[in-house]
């Protein structure tokens, strides 16, 4: 088996309900199928009373090498026959043809029948075999409604060894640094396939409140899992426990001053011309310094009014200071500090005409054929890379950043990104943060599970707030989970929910942003993965240019 570039099978899809114009019939996977197939307890329906369920008919179903039939179960609930035609078709020659136990015309009982299709392979060769289920349902004498519902089958090669038969299992043997990221990109289809599962089961169960979803009127958050392991709240504290855990001010906060004394720079070398942005007691300007060899250099200012607290100051200098003496293209180092008696301390970054990326994105939206233009996917997926690249420097370097977001980072003219500390943040960017009864103003929406329950940080709780700013690219910034209250965000996220699939956000993308927020931190990728996969997409992207 090849493994799995192809096997984007990616499906969380638009959420279309079509009816059958009179058609009333329902069509579905009893409880066996189900348990069989997927191991839930639960009906599956495709149409049911009419209604057609496209999430569910969308959804690939993989079949295992040793389920060798599929049931289906239907029946007519109109007072009138309704006449059906199925064909069932499959690719390849490691499948027998496929045989239904029902003709391949007639009409669709009116008492609930199930009917199979076999699907025996040959064991001739090891493939993955897409099998096309393809209903025509007349309606009426000339309206005619097709169902096609697909299955992934996987075939095995049978060989015989020493005279006996022995299946020869088709999964590739993890041996090398391409088949573990291969296994771990089919960990996370499974993953979401497992998703998009509970996604229909949801849909099933709240099937009652039938109502027409547009296809541009999405809910903003759809119903994710949790996984099948309900384990996971006692596990994870202890991994937690067992795993390295830097921190960016408790480390090198000690050496704070040391730090400052180095880039101090006096304060009549810098100048303000412009402020950029604005908070209560928050100020970022645009100005200039001049070095040492006298050359003026353009530089962006972060500093507080008068009317800031010494706590706001020593903040301002600790998370400023937290990039301190980084290099890389992708980060946002300070430059300079300025600190003079009586006055606030100016923090200098330097300026390559680069903007706040979360303003950045929002302004795309303002203007949509406007001067600024707004993101290709290609885009998208390249700035995602670049944050990745930070990131993989940051984590090297032992530093967590605690706070990744579109409002801690910068962009410029050409999409080039880099990761910036989160100084002032929380006064520029107010209802990005909150406080959820006790002192401290953390972002939210931005945190992964354990960071909002249990106060833990690590190099994944960075990866899961990688995929809300992957998610904030895609929207071009809007906020997330905006329709939940913050208080409420810890039992939202454990009851399983997640934000849902931008509009336009291809499927793959969404893909790699449902993976980093695994409830359990040790299953959300890794950032070489996260690289990996978001670079074969980007390759992908620029081929069919
Ligand atoms: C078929 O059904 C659809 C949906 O009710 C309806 O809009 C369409 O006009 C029908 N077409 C014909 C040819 O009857
Ligand atoms: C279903 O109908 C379409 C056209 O309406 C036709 O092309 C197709 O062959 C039909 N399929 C079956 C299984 O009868
Ligand atoms: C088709 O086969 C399935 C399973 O073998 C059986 O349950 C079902 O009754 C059969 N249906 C018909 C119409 O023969």
């Amino acid at each position: 088996m090849k493994p799995a570039n192809k096997t984007w099978l990616i499906l969380i899809f638009v959420s279309t309900i079509v009816t059958l114009s009179n058609g009333y019939l329902n069509l579905y996977l009893n409880l066996p199928e189900v348990q069989k197939l997927l191991g839930l307890e639960a009906e599956l329906y495709y149409v049911r009373d009419g209604e057609i369920n496209q999430y569910a008919l969308n959804f690939v179903v993989p079949v295992p090498s040793k389920i060798d039939s599929l049931q289906f179960t239907w029946e007519n609930v109109v007072g009138y026959p309704l006449p059906y035609s199925i064909d069932v078709s499959a690719n390849s020659a490691a499948l027998y043809p496929p045989q239904l136990n029902i003709s391949a015309t007639g009409n669709v009982p009116t008492s609930t029948q199930t009917f199979s299709i076999s699907l025996p392979c040959t064991g001739l060769s090891a493939a993955e075999v897409n099998i096309v289920i393809k209903i025509n349902i007349s309606v009426t004498y000339e309206n005619v409604t097709t169902l096609v519902l697909r299955r992934r089958k996987i075939c095995t090669k049978l060989e015989s060894v020493s005279g006996t038969q022995v299946l020869v299992d088709t999964m590739p043997s993890y041996s090398n640094s391409t088949n573990i990221f291969y296994f771990a990109v089919g960990t996370a289809l499974v993953m979401i396939l497992i998703l998009a599962l509970f996604i229909i089961l949801f849909y099933v169960k709240n099937k009652k409140e039938r109502r027409t979803v547009e296809n541009n009127n999405r809910p903003t958050s759809s119903y994710l899992a949790s996984m099948p392991r309900n384990t996971v709240n006692s596990t994870y504290n202890e991994s937690f426990r067992s795993m390295p855990s830097y921190s960016l001010l408790d480390e090198r906060s000690k050496d704070l001053q040391e730090r400052i004394a180095e880039l101090t720079v006096q304060r009549c070398r810098v100048r303000l011309s412009s402020v950029v942005m604005e908070g209560t007691f928050g100020r970022v300007y645009l100005g200039s310094y001049t070095t040492e060899d006298g050359k003026e250099e353009t530089v962006i200012i972060k500093t507080v009014t008068d009317h800031a607290s010494q706590v706001q100051i020593s903040l301002l200098l600790q998370e400023g200071m937290s990039m301190y003496s980084l290099n890389n293209k992708n980060i946002l180092s300070i430059l300079r500090v300025s600190i003079e008696d009586h006055t606030a301390p100016f923090l200098l970054f330097p300026y390559k005409n680069t903007k706040n990326l979360k303003t950045f994105l929002q302004k795309c939206k303002l203007s949509p054929e406007g001067v600024s233009h707004t993101l290709t996917t290609q885009e998208v997926v390249d700035m995602s890379l670049q944050v990745i690249h930070g990131l993989q420097y940051l984590h090297k370097k032992h530093l967590l950043h605690k706070d990744l977001a579109a409002r801690n980072c910068v962009v410029d003219d050409k999409l080039r990104v880099q990761i910036a500390d989160n100084a002032l943040s929380r006064d520029l960017f107010p209802s990005d943060y909150h406080c959820l009864g006790d002192n401290e103003n953390r972002p939210v929406k931005w945190l992964a599970i354990e960071s909002l329950l249990h106060k833990t940080f690590s190099t994944n709780s960075d990866i899961w707030s990688f995929g809300v700013l992957l998610w904030e690219l895609t929207t071009l910034a809007q906020q997330p989970y905006i329709e939940i209250d913050p208080f409420e965000m810890a039992a939202y996220l454990k009851d399983g929910y997640r934000l849902a699939q931008p509009i336009n956000c291809p499927d793959e993308l969404f893909a790699v942003m449902a993976y980093c927020w695994a409830m359990s931190a040790d299953e959300r990728p890794t950032l070489v993965q996260l690289q990996v996969c978001l670079q074969e997409f980007y390759t992908q992207l620029t081929r069919y240019v």
